[in-house]
């Protein structure tokens, strides 16, 4: 491969790393086509197929010739379909021109901070954090603070960690419940532990990702920033999209609510890249929003399902302790017990880094270690496969615990 001229690439584009998540799923997907046994648990999207009646409304969309350009911040039927979500679901207030649509949950990320950064700016991340989160602000311009949730906490952001992050220049709290990667999920009382931290330091936003919002089990009732925190709707954004409760990963559509200007800064932004989230996608969207919500309960107990079979194997696993969390779907066990002992191999175990490459390596099994999310030593398991896939690959992590010593 020809190399590139020296300072070709921008400076912007060093400060991030490519994606770890996708990275390791796309080593699994290498070497399963290279002829090996090997079950890739490092995903983040469900395993189910969209819903017919979301997949009709995107063809209907196509005959009817919605197929041209749309209006930059989202067309008037979905932004109004996000608005009565937030309504219904959240008991949030948002008019149309409050809602901003764009080409995934991610893309609602990245348009609010390169919206909104100045360099000095800070931008604080919860570890274990989703992967883009510090890289998009870095990429913006601002500067990744991160404050660590521990698992004696539940991996939940405590308020006095809170309180000790903020700083005269912290422009943000991106916060994710249930989380990516561990799935632990906030109370209302525990979320109101944080917001009154956020009242008192008004220059403070929060932009909160709920794009598992629908995924908790156990009974677990879900409640967000600005619905537990009134007072901080005028400085919150709302994020959510249609790619996880809808197994719509593909098509690219996240949605916010967020204080007018703002929306009209991500607009002007929106403008000159991306222009518009895809039409027939949108077109989509608004059956998933306004259609039957009635699969959502069933995939939801199939996940739950899923995380008590994973969350009961991995405990049998010895050296490895397994939180059993509220939401998503991720388990993000703590090998701890397992750091300084050696594989099969003969390398020695000293990270999770080690552990995720010498586990691919003996057993076949792609899962992403600790490290990518900022909070060692761990590995996240995504469990969005069949419950066979599933007890096959707790069986082979059992099989490689028991083989360190
Ligand atoms: C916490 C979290 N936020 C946002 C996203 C991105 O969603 P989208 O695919 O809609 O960009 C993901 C996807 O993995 C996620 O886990």
């Amino acid at each position: 491969m020809s190399s590139l001229p020296k300072d070709f690439l921008s400076r912007a584009l060093g400060r991030i790393q490519p994606s770890p998540t996708l990275a390791v799923t796309q080593k699994a997907r290498e070497l399963k086509a290279a002829g090996r046994d090997v079950i890739g648990l490092g995903a983040g999207e469900p395993d189910f197929d969209t819903p017919d009646n979301i997949k009709e409304a995107a063809i209907a969309a196509i005959r009817r010739g919605e197929t041209k350009y749309t209006a930059v911040e989202g067309i008037p039927e979905l932004r109004k379909a996000v608005a009565a979500k937030f309504k219904r679901e959240n008991g949030l207030e948002y008019a149309p021109a409050q809602i901003f649509v764009s080409a995934g949950g991610k893309a609602i990320i990245y348009t609010a901070m390169m919206a909104s950064l100045n360099p000095g700016d800070e931008v604080i991340s919860i570890a274990p954090y989703w992967v883009s989160y510090p890289d998009i602000a870095a990429l913006a311009g601002g500067t990744p603070i991160v404050v660590e949730a521990r698992i004696e906490d539940g991996f939940r952001l405590t308020p006095e960690a809170l309180e000790r992050a903020i700083t005269p220049k912290t422009k943000w709290l991106i916060f994710n419940q249930p989380s990516n990667p561990t799935g632990a999920c906030y109370s209302r009382e525990q979320l109101k532990g944080l917001t009154d931290v956020l009242m008192r330091h008004p220059q403070v936003w929060v932009l909160t990702d709920d794009i598992y919002e629908h995924l908790t089990y156990g009974g677990f009732e879900f409640a967000t920033v600005a619905q537990v925190e009134p007072r901080l709707h005028e400085r919150t954004v709302t994020m959510n999209g249609v790619s996880k409760a809808y197994a719509m990963t593909g098509w690219r559509i996240g949605f916010c609510g967020a204080p007018e200007p703002l929306v009209k800064a991500m607009a002007k932004l929106q403008s000159q890249s991306i222009t518009h989230a895809t039409s027939i996608a949108q077109w989509a969207s608004v059956e998933a929003l306004n259609g039957t919500q009635a699969f959502i309960p069933e995939r939801k107990k199939i996940f739950e399902e899923r995380r008590d079979l994973v969350v009961s194997m991995l405990n049998q696993a010895s050296g490895i302790e397994c939180p059993k969390p509220e939401g998503a779907f991720y388990v993000y066990p703590s090998i701890r017990k397992l750091v300084g002992k050696t594989a099969p191999s003969g390398k020695a175990i000293k990270t999770d880094g080690d552990f995720a490459t010498e586990l691919l390596e003996a057993e076949g099994v792609a899962v992403v270690h600790g490290a990518a999310f900022g909070l060692s030593p761990f590995f996240r398991i995504s469990y969005a496969t069949s419950n066979t896939l599933l007890e096959d690959a707790c069986g082979r992590i059992q099989r490689f615990c028991a083989s360190l010593c």
